[in-house]
């Protein structure tokens, strides 16, 4: 029997645990998904902890994913240009960090919306630490050119800098959008704007984008954002939402755990179950 569990504060209303306990039950494998309550001063206890109750990894969320890694042995290598952790394996005494959150946005994004991301030009809304891991895991499918685009203008350019090398990486203000959106292939939204059903914010006007484009957003409650929606409705878009993106970083965990691919239909549909 394995133990897994996940850290954060807050932790209750993650889905993690549901998601998590669908796909072992499908592979068959007797384990126990911990949901675990952690303040930032208890984390240096709680990661000895996991090291001393045998824990065979655990999931990192809001807010420890950067300050974890002060508390592992190893960073894979993605983790360590992100710079935050979301997975955690213990095998042989040691803990090594992942980040699966990158690389598991560009798996759903192949898998539900764009089988070959190579040479396409995708603009990302947003610079913080979601932005961050995703651009990470873009530049490794060959795209065209990466524009990042950010209320906060500075953050975009330092981002951009930080991984403009060979792929061409621009970082600017949102409030260019108009200059910049017209070529785009991929429009994903990495903002928390959209998050809340009552107020149906959206990060930029929808006439601004290109009619038939790939739009994505991170957030999965609500399923559709109305940035979705409009570009759906109004745009002729392609959508994709973010619900993928929380199964395959979870999917991805659990190879890092397991050795194998658990089934991510049954995780997906665990977590639409929740939601409902
Ligand atoms: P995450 O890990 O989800 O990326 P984060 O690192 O706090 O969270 O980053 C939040 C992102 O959403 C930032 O790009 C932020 O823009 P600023 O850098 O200008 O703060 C963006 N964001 C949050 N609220 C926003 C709003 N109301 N309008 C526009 N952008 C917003």
């Amino acid at each position: 029997s394995v133990l897994l569990g996940v850290i954060g504060d807050p932790i209750a209303h993650s889905k993690s645990p549901v998601m998590m306990a669908a796909a072992f039950r499908a592979a068959g494998i007797e384990g126990e998904y911990r949901r675990l309550h952690v303040k930032s001063d208890q984390l240096e206890q709680t990661l000895q902890d996991i090291r001393e109750q045998g824990f065979l990894g655990i999931n990192v969320t809001i807010p420890h994913k950067v300050a974890v890694m002060d508390y592992l042995d190893e960073l894979d290598e993605a983790a360590k240009k992100i710079g935050a952790v979301n997975t955690v394996v213990h095998a042989n005494g040691k803990l090594k960090g992942y980040n699966t959150d990158g690389a598991g946005y560009v798996r759903s994004l192949k898998e539900e919306a764009v089988p070959d991301l190579a040479g396409k030009t995708v603009m990302l809304l947003g610079a913080g630490g979601a932005s961050r891991g995703i651009v990470h895991a873009l530049l490794q499918e060959e795209p065209e050119r990466v524009i990042i685009l950010n209320r906060t203008e500075y953050k975009a350019r330092q981002l951009a800098a930080e991984f403009n090398a060979g792929i061409p990486v621009e970082g600017y203000s949102m409030q260019q959008a108009h200059s910049y959106l017209p070529g785009v292939d991929i429009l994903i939204n990495t903002t928390s704007v959209g998050m809340h059903p009552q107020t149906e914010d959206i990060p930029l006007p929808v006439e601004l984008i290109p009619e038939g484009i790939v739009v994505s957003d991170l957030i999965y409650n609500p399923l559709e954002t109305r940035l979705l929606r409009e570009s759906r409705l109004q745009r002729g878009c392609t959508v994709h939402g973010g619900l993928g993106m929380f199964v395959y970083q979870g999917a991805i965990a659990f190879e890092h755990w397991l050795g194998f691919r658990p089934d991510v239909q049954v995780m997906r549909q665990a977590v639409l179950d929740s939601l409902a």
